[in-house]
């Protein structure tokens, strides 16, 4: 969608706001034209532009599917000045919005592949609507795997969804934490060490994974040797944005601009690109 003048944010009304983690929240918001709500298609991986009026504007991947009537939803962790004000907003305020931006997972191209998705902490925001959308079309794709982990159990930001995950046709969820409590029963692991544990098989799979860049570093290291390739392995990365146009370069990784051509790279376009003199 092209927007009049891409710096001027549509506005929004903030319609839920449900706390998913001691310092997550799920904000549900809609877009207030209902011309510019029709238009606004996106896809998963893609990220908005959201300001907060008065303190400022940060990005946040989208985490909701397109065409949902109920809005758009973001994972909002209260990490700074922007973060705490999306935060305190009530029901019924409004907000600005711009995007959708960036590139986004080509899940048409993973059809028939089995799908491993790795996600620690705030990194399962982009991934949630890569696997919704795999259950949404269950048929399109082979075994679906989700490796999930986070600080301790409290931090497992869509734990209300877990049950709907774990019980779809072919799908294994594993959570993992680094620090249990009394009522955990599931791993204390590092999420690298539960990947080597379930050590998916890289035949006709793709890995997807998003979260801490040391959980990423030991992550990318285990499917590498599992005999994953770098063209089977996706992730995104995260950048200081600003304009989320590609003119303000400050979101440049190598040659590239991760608000234009990614968050969404393969492992293998990620070496090309840092390897350029
Ligand atoms: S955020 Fe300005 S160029 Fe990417």
């Amino acid at each position: 969608m092209v927007l009049e003048n891409p710096f001027i944010p549509y506005l929004a009304t903030l319609k839920s706001a449900v706390q998913l983690t001691p310092d997550v929240k799920l904000l549900r918001i809609q877009l207030e034209s209902p011309a510019v709500k029709a238009s606004f298609d996106y896809k998963p991986g893609q990220f908005a532009l959201l300001s907060a009026f008065g303190e400022g504007e940060a990005p946040f991947g989208i985490v909701s599917l397109p065409r949902r009537s109920d809005g758009l939803e973001f994972a909002v962790r209260r990490i700074g000045t922007v973060t705490r004000a999306l935060h305190e907003l009530e029901l019924g305020d409004v907000l600005g919005v711009r995007g959708p931006f960036g590139n986004y997972f080509p899940l048409e191209d993973y059809t028939g592949k089995n799908i491993v998705i790795i996600g620690g902490g705030i990194g399962m925001a982009p991934l949630r609507p890569v696997i919704n959308k795999i259950l949404e079309q269950r048929d399109d794709y082979g075994n679906l795997l989700i490796i999930n982990g986070a600080r301790t159990p409290q931090d497992l930001v869509f734990a209300p969804e877990f049950k709907i995950w774990m019980e779809a046709p072919r799908t294994k969820l594993q959570l993992t934490v680094d620090r249990g409590d009394e009522s955990w029963g599931e791993r204390v692991a590092l999420v690298p060490d539960v990947v080597k544990e379930v050590a998916p098989s890289p035949d006709n799979a793709i890995a997807i994974t998003c979260g801490p860049p040391i959980m990423i570093h030991y992550t990318l290291a285990v499917l590498r040797e599992l005999g994953f390739k770098d063209n089977q392995i996706v992730t995104t990365l995260e950048a200081k944005m600003k304009c989320g146009l590609g003119k303000c370069a400050r979101c440049n990784v190598g040659d590239k601009y991760v608000c234009q051509d990614g968050p969404v790279f393969t492992l293998e376009q990620i070496s090309q690109f840092l390897e350029q003199p």
